[in-house]
């Protein structure tokens, strides 16, 4: 992906990015609805989204047309504290109206391969993605696609073994999944993601940057240029 089709955009605070974040899944649920009557979003796992999944509860919109999935899944049981799926459930989704079969999680507490096995068969029913929110780690990981590592990109969902982010056993969308998607969108904010920004602007191939999208991929900073 060339450079130039990514959109960087900085912002003065976290409450100004989480606000434009916010502004931006909106816009791109109700043109999603509008044209194909769903809006299908993949979200993002760690900490950066939380408050952008917080502000997403009091939005005034038919919840019936959202189709949730994750980008990623961390091995752990189903109602675990550090799931990225209790994050949003906690912040967002136990809050809103949204038919329980709406929610695609990850299988993950199957294990890394029968997991994104199961995983696989769901996302074969499932068309581009109309939004992929990601985040961005400090050695420029993005979902559970960690540097050093390779991945089979025709698969839709990739069992990973050893996650140099615990926990180790991981399950995630491949590059190629996460880049069937109208629109792409990276949060990432703190100083100790600068070194990860730099190489992505360097051009370097890192996890991120194999993440692509016909209309350009958009990240949002903070605290990070
Ligand atoms: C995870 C996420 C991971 C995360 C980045 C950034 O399971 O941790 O999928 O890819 O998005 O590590 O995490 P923070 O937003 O907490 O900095």
């Amino acid at each position: 992906m060339n450079l130039k089709q990514i959109k960087w955009q900085s912002f003065e605070s976290q409450a100004s990015l989480d606000q434009a974040a916010m502004e931006k899944v909106i816009a791109l649920a109700e043109s999603s609805i509008k044209t194909r009557g769903q809006f299908h979003i993949v979200l993002a796992g760690g900490s950066t989204p939380k408050n952008v999944y917080t502000l997403l509860k009091n939005i005034k919109t038919d919840w019936h047309k959202w189709q949730i999935y994750f980008g990623d899944e961390r091995c752990l049981d189903s109602d675990h504290q550090d799931r990225n799926s209790t994050m949003a459930f906690e912040a967002w989704l136990n809050h809103i109206d949204i038919p329980v079969q709406n929610i695609h999680t990850i299988p993950a507490e199957l294990g890394p391969v029968e997991g994104a096995h199961v995983y696989n068969q769901t996302l074969s029913q499932v068309g581009d993605f109309d939004l992929v929110l990601l985040g961005l780690g400090e050695d420029a990981h993005t979902a559970s696609l960690f540097p050093g590592h390779s991945w089979d990109n025709n698969l839709d969902a990739l069992a990973v073994f050893d996650a140099p982010k615990p926990p180790p056993l991981r399950i995630s969308m491949s590059p190629a999944r996460l880049s069937r998607s109208k629109s792409v969108l990276f949060l990432v904010s703190g100083k100790e993601k600068q070194t990860a920004i730099n190489q992505w602007k360097a051009g370097d191939l890192i996890p991120a940057s194999t993440v692509t999208c016909n209309n350009g991929v958009d990240v949002f900073c903070f605290n990070v240029s």
